[in-house]
């Protein structure tokens, strides 16, 4: 099943697809990790059990050499993929509703610095999950509304990126961002 597939001249095909991220192909896929890096529930526990335990070694090597004190919220880093089908694991840390990280700069800055991340490694299609909202508390349409607003407001700066999916795992979270890409 696919969203919506919106294409502009040498700006990155948009989609938004039901399913679960770690069957995704694409060259990344990004994780919706925690500051520590050392795994988790959700779409961080699908991806570490799907990866295999070289991604949890990887992450532990980031945090020995890049970020001893854990990834910043806003922030990502690609680490290899372990036995996923693709080449990048992009791991950025989204803001968390019950804390009171309720600003959208926060949530924009994941989306937009894993873009960057993805180009800077040379991926050319990376799918996304609904960053933060899951167990970080964040409604379907906030986290659709701030996609949206960097995959289309910014689409001419992800040059070298062909393919933006995102991949989102229930019948309800796929409607929000179908409504918010429409
Ligand atoms: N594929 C795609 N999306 C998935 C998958 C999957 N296999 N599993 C879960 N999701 C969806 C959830 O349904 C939700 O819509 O990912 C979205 C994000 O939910 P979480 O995984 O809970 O992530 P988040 O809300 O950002 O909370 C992060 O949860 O798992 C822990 O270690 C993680 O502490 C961190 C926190």
């Amino acid at each position: 099943m696919t969203g919506p597939g919106l294409t502009s001249h040498n700006a990155p095909r948009i989609e938004c697809v039901l399913g679960d991220i770690t069957h995704e192909v694409t060259d990344a896929i990004v994780n919706a990790a925690n500051s520590t890096l050392l795994g988790g529930g959700g779409v961080d526990g699908a991806i570490h059990r799907a990866a295999g335990p070289a991604l949890l070694a990887a992450c532990r090597e980031v945090r020995r050499l890049q970020y001893p004190d854990g990834l910043p919220v806003g922030q990502a880093v690609a680490t290899t993929a372990g036995r996923l089908a693709c080449r990048w694991v992009i791991h950025t840390v989204g803001p968390n509703w019950r804390w009171g990280q309720t600003d959208p700069a926060l949530l924009a800055s994941c989306f937009r610095r894993s873009l960057q991340v993805a180009q800077e490694v040379g991926a050319a299609s990376v799918a996304f999950p609904a960053i933060s909202a899951g167990v970080y508390g964040w409604s379907a349409a906030a986290v659709a509304k701030v996609a949206a607003e960097v995959a289309l407001g910014e689409r001419t700066g992800w040059a070298g990126i062909k393919s933006v999916r995102f991949v989102l795992f229930s019948q309800q979270v796929f409607e929000a961002f179908q409504r918010a890409f429409a």
